[in-house]
């Protein structure tokens, strides 16, 4: 980024003089004669009149396409949720399967949450891919980044893999995901407050997490990693991250390979009412 000022300083200085040289040579004028015709109130914005050679370069360049120029959704070329998804995802069990089902994750209560922040740039827009190139990331559990078109339909999936949930966190949806062999009863638990906080969320197991963190909410910019379930933390995480990706989209999405259970309305479409207080309080009997 710092280069790219420079760049356009350094050519918009050669233009300059490229076009007085020229201007010299074709009309042999001086410069108080060009001052008196192009009144120095004449700035580039309000100038109206020939330039030499060319009109100089804009003083502020035109944004790049948003989403490097691929819209959301479905597209026959680009990405129809349907074809090459092996490109994300081999379907291989191994992203999903505890190879230890007898050593499940023990939740350790003297372990404390941590909620990571990255701060993502306001202008930033994230570039969608075609299913003809691969994306990778550097963290395994990123929480921005490039992404596929189309995303993932809401609710609870077998595997999804992060270049279609990206986009969810994108649109200001919750992703939960969790290590294959941690403790099923807070699986549930975390699965059940998720559920009942709000309509806008994917959950999914990911091989990434560790097994002293194998708990995780991922939205637009934000990681809480848990090694057992507080449902206080996990509200207010929610309560204060929910909806807030960048994109104020509720509409849901169209990519639903191995999706278990489709998420339902909690408040409405849009989730007005985040994590209701009367669902929260339901989930008392659980715990
Ligand atoms: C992938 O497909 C898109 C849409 O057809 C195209 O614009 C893009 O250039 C292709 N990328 C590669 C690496 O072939
Ligand atoms: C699928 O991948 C192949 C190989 O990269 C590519 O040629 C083709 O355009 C892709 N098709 C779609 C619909 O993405």
């Amino acid at each position: 980024m710092i280069g790219v000022p420079s760049v356009v300083v350094f050519s918009l200085v050669i233009n300059v003089v490229v076009a007085t040289r020229s201007y010299y040579k074709t009309n042999s004028m001086s410069l108080s004669e060009l001052l008196n015709r192009n009144p120095p109130s004449s700035t580039p914005e309000t100038w109206t009149g020939k330039y030499f050679p060319t009109p100089p370069p804009s003083h502020t360049p035109a944004p790049p396409p948003l989403h490097g120029g691929v819209p959301m959704g479905l597209n026959p070329n680009c990405d129809d949720a349907k074809t090459n998804l092996t490109v994300d995802w081999n379907s291989s069990p191994i992203v999903y399967t505890c190879f230890f089902p007898n050593k499940r994750i023990i939740p350790d209560f003297d372990i404390k949450p941590i909620l990571e922040i990255e701060p993502v740039p306001k202008l930033y827009s994230a570039v969608h891919y075609c299913m003809n190139e691969t994306i990778v990331y550097q963290n395994p559990i990123p929480t921005f980044g490039p992404h596929r078109p189309a995303w993932p339909r809401y609710g609870e999936y077998k595997y999804v893999p992060v270049q279609r949930w990206l986009h969810s966190l994108e649109h200001g949806g919750i992703v939960m995901l969790y290590h294959p062999c941690a403790h099923p009863l807070e699986v549930a638990r975390l699965r059940r407050i998720v559920k009942s906080c709000l309509f806008r969320h994917v959950i999914s197991p990911s091989p990434h997490l560790s097994t002293e963190m194998p708990l995780a909410l991922v939205t637009w910019g934000k990681r809480l990693t848990m090694s057992t379930v507080n449902v206080d933390v996990v509200r207010e995480f929610i309560l204060q991250n929910a909806l807030q990706g960048p994109e104020k989209i509720s509409r849901d999405g169209q990519y639903d390979a191995e999706l278990l259970k489709a998420a339902e309305i909690v408040s409405d479409t849009e989730d007005t009412d985040l994590c209701p207080e009367e669902r929260i309080k339901a989930l008392s009997l659980y715990w």
